[in-house]
């Protein structure tokens, strides 16, 4: 439970609010560059944090990010021309590059002291963007960017790591980041009837829990964040260990199956956060098991619904809420505990989506809930992530991962330990991405 207080100093990201603020110091994952397939591609419209930028790939296959509102007149850049190293308003052709810097201005005599005093004024605000394995990032906040994040997923080869899949929840970002922080949902939302209950006809098979008890849960806060244990009775008196991690502000890695990954609960807005999903195989290519079409990730539910050229109806799945996700009744009574299809985070949305204050917007009231032990790590985040916007805002000091980016060479993991043995010391080489192991998954997530 949170005071209203808290609550909306965790959830609000808007320019000024202290969580919006954390988050505009970080590079932030924002559109997948197929979006973008070759140079001079038409702009598009973006949302991050509520505020709007228009994205375009140049002449020479840089990225772009600058503000909507063009700063001759307030023109739609939506609407302006790519061509030529640069992105030309159509209302009077000004013209900026990547950088924001005018290249030219058609309006005035060249040779005159307006059009000099404007070329040397006058700049459109331009987001700062780095493409890395199929992803594009951009940078929000004032001055030079930090360091680029050292995810393993940023560093492995191109050829290693999957297209992002993306699913856009049109609730706040918190309570969608909530249910990657929960291991005991595998046990109900996620799982099969029986033991022996066989894959439904979408998605996958149920999770199955060797253990008829809830998973114990134990946390560790660090400077990047947090991560955690669900402990799982396992035979031969083993403990199965679901080790997850969440850093600032707001990825997670979850163990999953023999990949490494990173999710990312990004808000456009408060009320529509895209999760951002990318493995990887450090070792070599993807394995086949973890493989969907890259384009269509949610194709056998129906694939994604048509854009409007609104960003927040960007990666809206057909599955939604407005036809129960697809639920299947049959397959409920037969096969799984929810008859929603478990591909990707369907199920996961179909719980956190709906969740509303008293007005119905969906940005969940904490102020009533009744938090057990299996929210611990619900309850770690929250305090992590409110402790660092606070600090931020009192101190104007970041959390340790900003600049140290060594501290995101971590990974998720699933092992099998004696019983009685920490856990933290024997996990830490399988937690780091500087191993040279392979990922760690001794169990994966969906057990036969
Ligand atoms: S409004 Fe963009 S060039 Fe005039
Ligand atoms: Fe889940």
């Amino acid at each position: 439970m949170l005071s209203t207080e808290d609550n909306e100093l965790l959830c609000r990201v808007g320019k000024g609010t202290p969580m919006g603020e954390l988050m505009r110091l970080y590079w932030i994952p924002c559109l997948p560059s197929r979006e973008f397939p070759e140079p001079d591609s038409p702009a598009k419209r973006m949302m991050l944090l509520g505020e709007n930028f228009v994205m375009f790939r140049d002449t020479e296959g840089r990225m772009g990010a600058v503000a909507e509102a063009c700063p001759h007149r307030g023109a739609s850049m939506y609407f302006a021309r790519v061509e030529d190293g640069g992105i030309r308003c159509q209302y009077h052709g000004w013209k900026f590059d990547t950088e924001g810097t005018i290249v030219d201005l058609p309006t005035e005599r060249s040779d005159s002291r307006a059009c000099q005093h404007l070329m040397d004024t006058v700049q459109i605000r331009a987001y700062p963007c780095h493409e890395v394995n199929h992803m594009i990032w951009v940078y929000l906040g004032d001055g030079d960017p930090p360091p680029f994040p050292d995810f393993e997923i940023n560093t492995i080869p191109g050829d290693q790591v999957q297209h992002p899949a993306i699913m856009m929840e049109e609730a706040n970002w918190v309570q969608n980041l909530e249910g990657d922080l929960d291991s005991v949902h595998l046990n109900w939302l996620h799982r099969r009837l029986e033991a022996d209950s066989p894959a439904p006809p979408l998605g996958l098979r149920g999770f199955w829990s060797p253990d008829p008890e809830p998973p114990m849960l134990d946390v560790e806060r660090t400077e990047y964040g947090a991560y955690y244990t669900s402990q799982r009775a396992w035979k031969d008196d083993k403990t199965w260990h679901r080790i997850n991690q969440f850093i600032f502000p707001f990825h997670t890695m979850i163990s999953v199956g023999p990949t490494i990954n990173l999710r990312s609960f990004v808000p456009l807005d408060d009320t529509h956060a895209m999760l951002i999903s990318q493995s990887g195989n450090p070792m070599g290519p993807m394995p086949e098991i973890m493989a969907f079409r890259e384009d269509d990730p949610f194709g056998e539910v129906g694939g994604y619904l048509p854009r409007t050229n609104d960003p927040r109806s960007y990666f809206m799945t057909a599955a939604n809420k407005t036809n129960d996700y697809h639920r299947d009744l049959e397959v409920e009574k037969t096969l799984m505990h929810c008859g929603i299809p478990f591909v990707l985070n369907l199920q996961d949305r179909a719980m956190t989506e709906l969740m509303c204050d008293a007005d119905g917007v969906p940005l969940y009231d904490r102020t009533g809930e009744h938090l057990g032990s299996t929210d611990a790590f619900v309850i770690a985040v929250r305090a992590q992530l409110i402790a660092a916007a606070r600090h931020l805002r009192d101190t104007g000091q970041p959390p340790a991962n900003l600049h140290d980016v060594s501290l995101d060479r971590v990974r998720a993991a699933s092992i099998l330990l004696d019983s009685d043995v920490d856990w933290r010391a024997h996990s830490k080489l399988a937690r780091s991405a500087d191993s040279g192991n392979p990922p760690s998954d001794d169990l994966p997530l969906i057990i036969d």
